[in-house]
């Protein structure tokens, strides 16, 4: 009787172990960061413009405007290093090449879908959204809205970042129904603010293995 219980305990631990273990796995955090100046140690004297939480091995397409890649760490390797598999094809079939990130490292040199930023990435265990953000989710999975398991990747870009050059500054704000972008004659998102253009949020949940939701978190 006494084996049979501890034999349960063990049982029931080692699945409890494994869920916890299977909740708390690494995700990778890539932070992009404003400005030309940067310590290649750490990005974070910088303006934080917005960030990608990814789920490691998920098809997503990074840093390249055509190929769609994977990003792995192990945990074992010690090695500080996250491996980015680059293919040809929107299924990551066809091969292409490898690229490695070194965490936490504050590189100038990476080239982003949306222009220059530097970029560093990091490891999380939770997923933790800040506020003052435009949430970006692409999850698999039913349309419930719990996406904490079922994402694909979260991207979040901070409402009050302001970019543009000295002439023409845009700056985003947010409601419950969509993101607006103003527009000021001026640096800093300052002086004439002349055009204001609405794009309501997307909640497309039609395709199980690619659905997408937009939000705004104030
Ligand atoms: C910086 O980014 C480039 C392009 O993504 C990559 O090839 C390079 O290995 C990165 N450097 C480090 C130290 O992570
Ligand atoms: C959000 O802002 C837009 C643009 O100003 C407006 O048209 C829309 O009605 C607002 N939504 C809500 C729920 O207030």
């Amino acid at each position: 009787m006494t084996i049979f219980k501890s034999y349960t305990l063990y049982v029931f631990l080692s699945i409890l172990f494994t869920l916890i273990k299977a909740n708390s796995s690494p995700l990778i955090l890539v932070s992009y960061f404003d400005g030309d100046e940067i310590d290649s140690t750490n990005c974070k004297v910088n303006q934080l413009i917005k960030a990608t939480i990814i789920k490691p091995l998920e098809c997503i397409r990074f840093q390249h405007q055509h190929e769609f890649s994977t990003l792995k760490y192990n945990e074992n390797d010690h090695d500080d290093i996250i491996v980015e598999t680059l293919y040809n094809d929107l299924d990551c079939k066809e091969y292409k090449e490898q690229v490695f990130h070194r965490l936490n490292y504050c590189n100038s040199s990476a080239h982003s879908f949306w222009g220059v930023e530097n970029i560093q990435l990091s490891i999380i265990n939770d997923i933790d959204i800040p506020i003052n953000t435009i949430v970006h989710v692409s999850y698999k999975g039913e349309c419930n809205g719990q996406f904490k398991n079922t994402f694909k990747r979260i991207d979040y870009q901070y409402t009050n970042y302001c970019s543009g050059s000295e002439y023409i500054t845009t700056k985003s704000s947010c409601n419950s129904t969509a993101e607006i972008v103003h527009t000021y004659k001026g640096p800093s998102c300052s002086g004439t603010q002349y055009l204001d253009q609405v794009f309501p949020f997307v909640n497309d949940c039609t395709d199980i293995n690619n659905n997408y939701l937009q939000f705004c978190n104030i």
